[in-house]
């Protein structure tokens, strides 16, 4: 039960994830203090309005030379009160940017106007999403077009999804039930359309729900697929002969680049290697990668990388682009 939820008041939609009741708490208490602050204001006004009237023999007020130790009073005493509210909230930004290890891992794309969902095993879903409640789940987010907003009040959650980039958002439902899901930035005609819902099911109903589904192979099946199709197996081949980089054992490690520097193989960087190879070479590479920007659609991007993932990587990674906060 949530603090708006005890005062009966209609203020903020159901508290149905873990960081719902850390949010609200955080929101209510800036609600109550701006309003103290509002009505002190407010009452202060009025009784010095009438306690120091204009009355006969009492036009001119005395003149006032200030007070050192009052200003530094209301000086110092808002201060500390909103760099407490700034630490709280940012403590709040910080457990809501950084995903659990372990959280089941869901891919969405946005397009104008739907949002489609992939599970790791390869069920689909359009304008829907159905999660076990009391697990952990991390959503990773792209856009095939413009920004959208992927937002669901429920949950407290709210992320921006950038073209060209990964963004990640998790949350642990608490409840069952259906929970309205909203594009939240205007994306063109049919924006307000944009809308979905996310279905949290108890374990077991969730598991009925995933055996009914018709999976239609994995994504990095999918992938691998796709991998022998567009010839990427002539180059990146399994032993070191290849003219591109081995990719088995790849993912999440570092790799020294031409010219210097390392980066980590995460999702972002393999995106960018596969859409602009040019930007980042590995050392000991040429730059003689085919450019495949505008040729994939993002979920086929999102094949490719669940592909070289599922090649093997680093142990225990935390598959995030660590460069990716809400
Ligand atoms: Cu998508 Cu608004």
């Amino acid at each position: 039960m949530g603090f708006f939820e005890i005062l009966a008041l209609p203020l903020a939609p159901e508290e149905a994830s873990s960081m719902a009741p850390e949010v609200d708490r955080l929101a209510l208490f800036m609600l109550l203090f701006s309003a103290f602050v509002s009505l002190g204001i407010a009452a202060a006004i009025v009784y010095f309005a009438i306690r120091y009237r204009r009355r006969p023999g009492r036009a001119v007020g005395a003149p006032i030379e200030g007070s050192t130790r009052v200003e530094l009073l209301w000086i110092g005493i808002p201060t500390l009160i909103a760099l407490f509210m700034f630490g709280w909230g940012a403590q709040i930004y910080v457990k809501l940017a950084t995903p659990p290890p372990d959280a089941m891992e869901i891919y969405v794309v946005a397009k104008q106007w739907m949002w489609r969902f992939q599970h790791p095993d390869g069920q689909k879903e359009i304008d829907e999403l159905h999660v076990p409640v009391g697990r952990d789940v991390v959503l990773i987010l792209a856009t095939e077009d413009v920004i959208h907003s992927f937002s669901v009040p429920a949950f407290r959650i709210k992320a921006d999804v950038v073209p060209g980039r990964y963004r990640t958002v998790w949350f642990r439902a608490t409840r069952p039930g259906v929970y309205p899901l909203y594009c939240a930035e205007f994306c063109g005609t049919s924006h307000s359309a944009m809308t979905g819902s996310i279905v949290a099911l108890e374990p077991a109903r969730y598991q009925a729900w995933q055996s009914t589904g018709v999976a239609t192979g994995t994504l990095a099946s999918a992938g691998e697929k796709l991998f022998e199709q567009l010839a990427c197996n002539t180059c990146h081949r399994g032993d070191t002969q290849g003219r591109g980089p081995v990719l088995t054992g790849l993912y999440g490690k570092s790799v020294p680049l031409r010219g210097g520097g390392a980066v980590i193989a995460d999702e972002a960087y393999l995106r960018e290697s596969i859409l602009a190879p040019e930007a980042k070479i590995v050392a000991g590479f040429d730059p003689i990668m085919p450019v495949f920007n505008g040729l994939l659609g993002e979920e086929q991007v999102l094949q490719l990388v669940a592909y070289i993932r599922s090649l093997g990587g680093a142990p225990g990674r935390n598959p995030r682009p660590a460069s990716e906060a809400p």
